[in-house]
């Protein structure tokens, strides 16, 4: 089954452009509500990593999440979206000194501290503002999760948070420092992760670490877990909403968080992956010496995905009905790597046909860039499409 889309409206678009059906994002939305609010003290957060779209922020702040923010541009764009400080908290390596001071001239609710030398900067950049900034530390559980190598962040190997034989040596050194506020722990392991048995893995180190905290007499209120819940890439209509439902309860069964507790999620992918399509057109079909090539005027510089992960795409031909045929689905660019799919069967193709590019609304605009010197794709929403002259 193809998605649905505004054929008439894309005509008088410049192609390469995302399409985001905000009917899906909402109802994505309003799942994300139902279900993790079925439990006390659970907050969700939207990683904005994955699109910072002005308009995609807007409906997603509108719906009452927080925002999981990575870099000073991110803080900019979630405060300029109307996102809440007191919701926005802080994660990265490596954060630049502007980057502290912008986030603490703001108040945000919590930085996610990845280091000790880290650590120290906080300390001190809030000691020259007279604040206290509020800080948890992101610690590498050691828990790998069945994804791809380049996106697993949880095991002793990646270069991400604190090990957790330092926990406590950490934990010490902020407890002795006036200007930052040790209020809990920070966990990812990864993204699209589908096995919620991955999950269950981490809830059980945070179980164990939470344990190890209160024989210490260390109490922490804030407990947050990351994103990583995955999206079904190869049926975007039959699951165009993921199940929130199974992840959530997922974590209020193995997770034993105290009364006093919150548990923090920072979803990315899950939240606008479905919503999110690459729209395109053909500008050659080519006859190789055994196969035929679809030439679309979209590359890997609008979606990057498919040639840095190997990531799967579901592709379609919206522009047709015609009989199947197979082709190896590729860009402009000077690149071999520059391929959306090998051996796809796509309604028989012709020049100017729009192909969609499926579940493209997570990591997919963010991450273009001008490579070659093209233009970036620009992200229109179904709402703008309406208003649009048809
Ligand atoms: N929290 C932290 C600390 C993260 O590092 C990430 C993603 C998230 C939350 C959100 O994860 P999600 O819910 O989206 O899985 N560009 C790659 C994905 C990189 C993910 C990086 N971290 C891709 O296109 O697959």
């Amino acid at each position: 089954m193809k998605g649905h889309f505004p054929i008439d409206k894309f005509n008088a678009l410049r192609t390469p452009f995302y399409y985001y059906d905000t009917e899906v994002l909402r109802r994505t939305l309003a799942c994300i509500r139902e279900e993790s609010s079925r439990y006390e003290n659970f907050h969700v957060h939207y990683a904005v990593k994955a699109n910072a779209n002005p308009k995609l922020l807007a409906i997603i702040r509108e719906s009452g999440l927080g925002a999981d923010c990575v870099s000073g541009g991110e803080i900019q764009a979630s405060v300029k979206a109307g996102f809440s400080p007191e919701k926005i908290v802080f994660a990265g390596v490596g954060k630049a000194d502007w980057e502290i001071n912008l986030a603490l001239d703001y108040g945000i609710a919590c930085f996610n501290v990845e280091s000790l030398p880290e650590l120290e900067v906080i300390n001190e950049l809030a000691a020259a503002k007279n604040k206290v900034a509020r800080v948890a530390f992101r610690i590498n559980p050691d828990v790998g999760a069945h994804t791809h190598a380049n996106i697993t962040t949880g095991l002793a190997e990646n270069k991400f948070g604190i090990r957790m034989e330092d926990m406590e040596h950490v934990i010490k050194a902020a407890c002795a420092m006036k200007n930052v506020d040790f209020i809990g722990l920070h966990f990812h392991i990864g993204s699209q992760i589908l096995d919620m048995g991955d999950f269950v893995a981490l809830c059980n180190r945070v179980n164990e670490l939470l344990d190890k905290l209160e024989a210490h007499q260390i109490r922490i209120g804030y407990v947050n877990v990351g994103g990583g819940l995955g999206i079904d890439y190869h049926h975007p209509n039959r699951q165009s909403v993921p199940d929130f439902a199974a992840y959530f309860k997922t974590y209020a069964t193995h997770l034993k968080l105290r009364s006093y507790q919150t548990l923090h999620f920072e979803l990315g992918r899950a939240v606008v992956g479905q919503c999110g399509s690459l729209i395109s057109r053909v500008l050659y079909v080519k006859q190789g010496a055994n196969k035929q090539f679809a030439i679309l005027d979209a590359g890997m510089t609008d979606l990057i995905r498919p040639a840095l992960y190997q990531a799967y795409h579901k592709i379609e031909n919206i522009s047709s009905e015609s009989p199947l045929q197979t082709y190896d689905v590729v860009g402009p660019v000077c690149e071999s790597s520059d391929v959306f799919g090998k051996a796809v069967d796509l309604n028989e193709v012709h020049r100017g046909d729009f192909i969609s590019i499926r579940s493209a609304g997570a990591y997919g605009e963010i991450m273009a860039s001008r490579y070659n010197c093209r233009e970036l794709p620009i992200g229109y929403t179904s709402d703008e499409m309406i208003e649009m002259e048809g």
